[in-house]
């Protein structure tokens, strides 16, 4: 198995639900929304079929889009395959939502701030960026309390693979400082008990 596959099926078990949990209660009007880094999809696929939002997913990986195409097969949305640190390849305010999760905190300050400018690009009048990023907080005791059944095991791989970045990510505020520098609104909330992070830029 490929790690994208892996990876699709991790999507599938109850922590993630968690985990994506807080970016759906965000979305609280119909819209048009952007998802950047899709994955293997699952965001979305939960979007378009429980919330009816009109979806679209762009990665860098044609192998996590190959697996979202599975996993998104007889469902109304449109997936493209981007070129890493390039302008999106849309047209200005075509977004209500961009949701960025478990992205950013992989990415390199200058890429980071090009990405957030192309969504502010992208983005309508009064849409959300909405980003989404393990803390790395916590530890194995506390993943076990809250996240106790045998489907949820791969939350540990998630933990320890994430955990180092995550922890920068949380330390560094990055995200509050871009929106403070370039005078945007924004809110962050710890979510998942503890192991993520919600920010939401306006
Ligand atoms: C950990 S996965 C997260 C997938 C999904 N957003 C989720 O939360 O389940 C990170 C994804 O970001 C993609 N990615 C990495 N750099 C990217 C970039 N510069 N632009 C768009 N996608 C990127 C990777 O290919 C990968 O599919």
């Amino acid at each position: 198995m490929n790690f994208s596959s892996f990876f699709s099926k991790v999507q599938e078990t109850p922590w993630y639900g968690a985990f994506l949990n807080p970016v759906i209660n965000e979305i609280e009007n119909p819209g048009k929304l952007l998802d950047i880094g899709t994955g293997s999809g699952k965001l979305i696929q939960i979007l378009t079929t429980e919330y009816g939002i009109d979806c679209v997913g762009v990665d860098t990986s044609q192998e996590m889009l190959d697996e979202a195409t599975k996993k998104l097969r007889h469902i109304k949305t449109e997936l493209i395959k981007i070129v890493p640190n390039q302008k999106l390849p849309f047209g200005n305010g075509s977004f209500d939502y961009i949701t960025i999760c478990s992205v950013l905190f992989h990415l390199k300050e200058e890429d980071i701030d090009r990405m957030i400018k192309d969504s502010r690009r992208l983005l309508k009048k009064g849409g959300k960026i909405i980003v989404l990023t393990p803390t790395g907080g916590g530890n194995f005791i506390k993943l076990t309390r809250y996240f106790p059944s045998i489907k949820n095991r791969s939350i540990y791989i998630w933990y320890l693979a994430t955990k180092k970045r995550a922890k920068a990510w949380t330390k560094t505020k990055y995200l509050r400082q871009y929106a403070k520098e370039n005078k945007l609104q924004y809110k962050s909330e710890i979510v998942m008990n503890g192991f993520a992070q919600l920010e939401v830029v306006v």
